[in-house]
């Protein structure tokens, strides 16, 4: 449980001052599980109830974002030479210890989410829970049924490591184009995985972790906050717990 003061729930999260928050509140700006509370002083348990600024969700202490990478950024907190994805959020988001669940390489693009809850970082990519990684990609060359078989039966890297069956699904009109799900993270894996067949990968594109879907309304380098719907989307727990 974790619970305390609404206008302090607000400033820890990072969104006002401890005064601003009680401002936000005495406006009628935050909600706590869909109903005004207009009390700073109202006590909320931060992981049983939605608490909201303007709409949008207050996750207790942890945030928790979804960004559509774009490509040529770092999926890392800080580099002395290259941009990274902390470098595209505004100046109040950076000073909450944010860091990206999992990595997307330099010229991947797509669903990358930044929080900065280590517990669910770590059930996000536990090689234990197989969470389910959803890619699009363009290859150089055709594939064919013969690679849906290999991914089926799970390939086996140029340098032995063997990869769990994964599921790839060619575009009907462009066999150089298609879906791979995968349910492990190794590094590089879609990208060696299909190198191993001997299709080099040109694009590549995270379009879902386990049930949540890069919103579309996103455009490269933007983000959003993620609601605990979201969140248990992408652990796949029933909505309805
Ligand atoms: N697999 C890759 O090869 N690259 C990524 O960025 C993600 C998955």
């Amino acid at each position: 449980m974790s619970i305390n003061r609404l206008d302090k729930i607000i400033c820890d999260a990072g969104l006002a001052t401890r005064s601003e928050a009680r401002k936000l509140i005495a406006g009628g700006r935050v909600r706590v599980d869909g109903i005004t509370v207009l009390n700073p002083a109202f006590k909320a348990d931060t992981e049983i109830s939605d608490i909201s600024v303007d709409g949008q969700t207050v996750t207790g202490g942890f945030r928790y974002l979804m960004m559509y990478k774009p490509e040529g950024v770092l999926s890392a907190t800080e580099d002395k030479n290259q941009k990274t994805v902390l470098d595209l959020l505004p100046q109040e988001l950076k000073k909450l210890g944010l860091f990206p669940v999992g990595r997307l390489d330099k010229d991947t693009t797509g669903l990358l989410i930044l929080t900065n809850d280590g517990n669910f970082c770590h059930a996000v990519t536990s090689p234990k829970r197989h969470i389910k990684k959803l890619y699009e990609f363009i290859v150089e060359h055709p594939l064919d049924y013969d690679d849906i078989k290999a991914f089926d039966r799970g390939i086996i890297l140029q340098d032995g490591t063997e990869c769990l069956p994964a599921i790839l699904e060619i575009d009907e009109d462009d066999p150089n184009h298609g879906f791979v799900t995968v349910f492990e993270g190794k590094y590089h894996q879609v990208k060696r995985m299909l190198a191993s067949r001997g299709k080099p990968v040109r694009t590549l594109k995270r379009i879902s972790v386990g049930d949540l879907s890069l919103d579309a309304m996103l455009r490269p380098g933007e983000f959003k906050e993620l609601t605990k719907n979201d969140l248990n989307l992408v652990v796949n727990k029933n909505v309805t717990e």
